[in-house]
């Protein structure tokens, strides 16, 4: 049993003026611990999938299971604990909250978990400790660089022990070096037997990934 399955996946966007199928007949297996990278050209259809695979969005045909359990058969409020759970999400942009410090960034996701108040400070700070980021830890994301901010971000993925972690485009906005220094934090992640996701359209960061596989059209 994988991890993760899609089985005929499609999603249509649809209103009155268009209706678009962004994924089509779409079939993938990951199993746990996998390091996969998805590559295709913008508008293929690659966020779509991973907002699909991270619970963000639901497909409008086809079956997904995780752990071998069907998702439609979940209640919303069971999905929504599932996503908090089981997932963790870094995007391009770190989508940091630029008014709260690093620690508070990062705490953040706690405030839905079922970890204890006491435990809750420990956790950040090992956390922090961990990615290099806790000397940084009472500053506000302005004065920090862009591979400290992504860095924070990947913490903030992190903190609730997120089985699998989601990445779109996740070193987009990074120079090379630094872009190769978030890949080797991830590889380190998935040594610790995390399962990571990661959309890239740069060959070179893909290379880090145990498999790629390409969409054309929101069909791989
Ligand atoms: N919320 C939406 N409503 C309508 N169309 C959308 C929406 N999100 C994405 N699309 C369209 O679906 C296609 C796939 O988009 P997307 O998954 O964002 O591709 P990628 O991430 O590969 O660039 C594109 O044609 C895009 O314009
Ligand atoms: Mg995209």
């Amino acid at each position: 049993m994988s991890q993760i399955s899609l089985k005929n996946i499609n999603k249509i966007y649809k209103n009155q003026e268009y209706s678009l199928n962004a994924l089509r007949d779409l079939n993938l297996d990951i199993e746990k611990g996998e390091m996969i990278g998805i590559m295709g050209k913008s508008g293929s259809g690659k966020s779509t999938l991973l907002n699909i695979l991270g619970l963000i969005d639901q497909p409008t045909s086809g079956e997904y299971q995780i752990d071998g359990k069907i998702i439609s058969d979940y209640t919303p409020k069971e999905i929504a604990h599932l996503r908090n759970k089981k997932f963790g999400f870094v995007l391009q942009d770190f989508a940091l909250i630029e008014r709260y410090t690093v620690v508070e960034n990062v705490k953040l996701p706690l405030r839905y978990s079922d970890v204890p108040g006491v435990e809750r400070m420990p956790k950040v700070y090992n956390l922090l400790e961990e990615l290099g980021l806790y000397e940084k830890k009472d500053m506000l994301p302005g004065y920090l660089s862009g591979g400290q901010r992504q860095r924070v971000a990947i913490a903030r993925a992190l903190i609730n022990d997120a089985e699998i972690i989601l990445a779109d485009e996740p070193t987009g906005a990074l120079d090379s070096s630094t872009g190769k220094e978030i890949m080797n934090l991830f590889l380190k992640m998935k040594q610790k037997g995390k399962t990571l996701i990661i959309v890239t359209h740069d060959k070179e960061i893909a290379d880090y990934c145990d498999r790629i596989v390409t969409i054309h059209d929101g069909s791989i």
